[in-house]
């Protein structure tokens, strides 16, 4: 199952990303979960869409990102496929999917990539993931580290909190970037740290970093769709730029369409199929005929 046409010369690669950190182009990236909103950030020209296990919240509601499956972000995937055909499509490893050892990993980001047109997948965490990265680049699938904020370590964390504030945790933050960098991640996303931390290690390694919660000095940026849209119902994070409030135009359209059902204003003649003209003459003959037989019915009934 693969839309991509195996022409490449308009397409996001990991080559374009590495590309761009030369030329100092930010690289713009957003999340996606399904072939509407997909599309519409593809056609936007959005450089790398992620489907991000944060979809076990948006999408799935879920309080954290712990519960989503493998099989439901293969299936969110695939939809997400058949919408992208320029930006670089990269899957999130979901937790529990490359904890069980390096062999069950590679496993795992294989099946992205045969059943999702997955070109590159993320996984969260610094030098101890290293091995597994490793032997997934050397089954040549791409990998997007995540460093910082993990929110798959959050019981670790003890909920979502800033790292890097300290220097012991500034200098972990560094040594895992470098093993990253080192081990040939083709980005690698900060989330939630200081901003002088992020610059530093976006200066610091080769790598294009895409920062959310790490400032401006990240070689991209990525969002959550839903937080940029204003499709949540919790209030965002400090980081969030709401760039609409889709989810009161969506709601003031649901209330419209109510009222318009229960006023019988909807649906219009106008949107409504009808039969050609002299079908409709006979229809309004049968309809006259029925009506007149039931009034004699119901006058005989009287009498
Ligand atoms: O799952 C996700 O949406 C992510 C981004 C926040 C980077 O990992």
């Amino acid at each position: 199952m693969s839309i991509t046409t195996g022409d490449f010369r308009q397409r996001v690669t990991v080559q374009t990303l590495a590309e761009k950190k030369r030329k100092r182009e930010p690289i713009v990236t957003l999340t996606a979960y399904d072939y509407a909103t997909a599309r519409l950030a593809d056609e936007a020209g959005v450089d790398l869409i992620l489907v991000g296990d944060s979809l076990a919240q948006v999408m799935l509601g879920y309080d954290s990102t712990l519960p989503v499956t493998m099989d439901e972000m293969v299936h969110h995937a695939r939809a997400v496929r058949r919408a992208v055909h320029r930006a670089l499509l990269v899957v999130d490893m979901p937790f529990g999917s490359y904890h069980a050892g390096k062999h069950k990993a590679l496993e795992n980001a294989v099946r992205f990539v045969k059943e999702s047109g997955a070109e590159a997948v993320k996984i969260e965490g610094g030098l101890s993931r290293v091995p597994l990265i490793r032997r997934i680049i050397g089954a040549e699938i791409p990998v997007i580290g995540h460093i910082g904020l993990t929110p798959q370590s959050v019981h670790r964390m003890g909920g979502y909190k800033v790292q890097g504030k300290t220097v012991d945790a500034i200098d972990a933050l560094l040594a895992d970037a470098a093993a990253l960098d080192d081990a040939g991640v083709s980005a690698l996303v900060l989330e939630g740290i200081p901003r002088e931390v992020a610059t530093r290690i976006s200066r610091q390694v080769a790598t294009p970093t895409i920062g959310i919660g790490a400032g401006p000095d990240c070689d991209g940026q990525v969002l959550v769709f839903h937080d940029l849209a204003g499709l949540t119902f919790t209030s965002p994070a400090k980081f969030v730029r709401r760039y609409c409030d889709a989810g009161e135009l969506i709601s003031a359209a649901i209330r419209s369409y109510g009222d318009d059902v229960r006023s019988r204003a909807f649906p219009a003649d106008a949107e409504s199929y009808h039969l050609p003209r002299t079908a409709q003459d006979a229809q309004k003959a049968a309809l006259g005929a029925t009506q007149a037989t039931s009034s004699a019915r119901q006058k005989q009934a009287k009498s």
